[in-house]
């Protein structure tokens, strides 16, 4: 898979890309991750990105042409046709693990990172495929969002984490939240691990398992249980 982040922000996204999972998977080529600067397709001396809002009204816009410019260099860069252009917006649909797993089986991903008040609207019409959000709050700009949404995709690739099943059993599969998990030692300050964990009874521990998460899942996250 090839990803490419269009930010005027770049140094935002560099360390959460330059770590752990998401390294390794660049690392053994499972993943190209490229960032490139928003700044880069302006054309005044400044690398001026924003402008204020016709209308009037608080806070900059990002302006339309560099974005336009960008994505057309990437798609020929890359020999592009029709890639997704993802823009990170707090009025886009809510991203989940179901678009996790529909975007890992993508071969190219185009994110657009909006920063200030917001992306003219023509960006939006016209180059965004979809607009996503990851959660009912506001961030200051796309960047840590677009870095939430790539985690979450890359360590889906196949290769990307060492142990398949470990990614079967994550919360969300299956509509319900991951049950809690326990390493040694197994008594610590007096709080023992449970008795079944120990017990070697591989479906009395399943069982458990599957209780456990039911419980959690009724307690915080009860819509999952109807979701089909
Ligand atoms: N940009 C600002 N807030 C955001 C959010 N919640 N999700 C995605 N992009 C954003």
């Amino acid at each position: 898979m090839k990803i490419f982040v269009v930010t005027a922000f770049p140094g935002l996204l560099s360390g959460p890309l330059a770590e752990s999972i998401i390294r390794l998977a660049q690392e053994s080529g499972i993943v190209q991750i490229e960032l490139v600067d928003l700044r880069d397709f302006t054309t005044d001396k400044h690398r001026q990105v924003d402008d204020y809002p016709y209308g009037g009204g608080p806070g900059m816009i990002l302006k339309p042409e560099p974005f336009f410019r960008a994505v057309e260099a990437i798609e020929k860069k890359g020999k592009l046709v029709n890639p997704r252009v993802l823009q990170m917006t707090p009025q886009g649909k809510r991203f989940n693990q179901g678009l996790a797993k529909e975007f890992s089986r993508l071969d190219n991903l185009i994110f657009l990172c909006g920063h200030y008040k917001g992306v003219d609207e023509r960006v939006l019409e016209h180059l965004v495929t979809d607009e996503l959000s990851i959660g009912d709050y506001v961030l200051t700009g796309g960047e840590l969002a677009a870095a939430v949404i790539i985690d979450a995709v890359v360590r889906l690739l196949p290769g990307a984490i060492g142990d398949v099943d470990s990614a079967l059993s994550d919360s969300f599969e299956n509509n319900r939240l991951d049950c809690p998990h326990y390493t040694r030692p197994e008594e610590y300050r007096g709080m023992k691990v449970p008795e079944v964990l120990l017990s070697g009874h591989h479906a009395r521990i399943e069982e458990w398992r599957l209780n456990k998460a039911l419980e959690k899942t009724k307690a915080v996250r009860a819509d999952l249980l109807n979701n089909e």
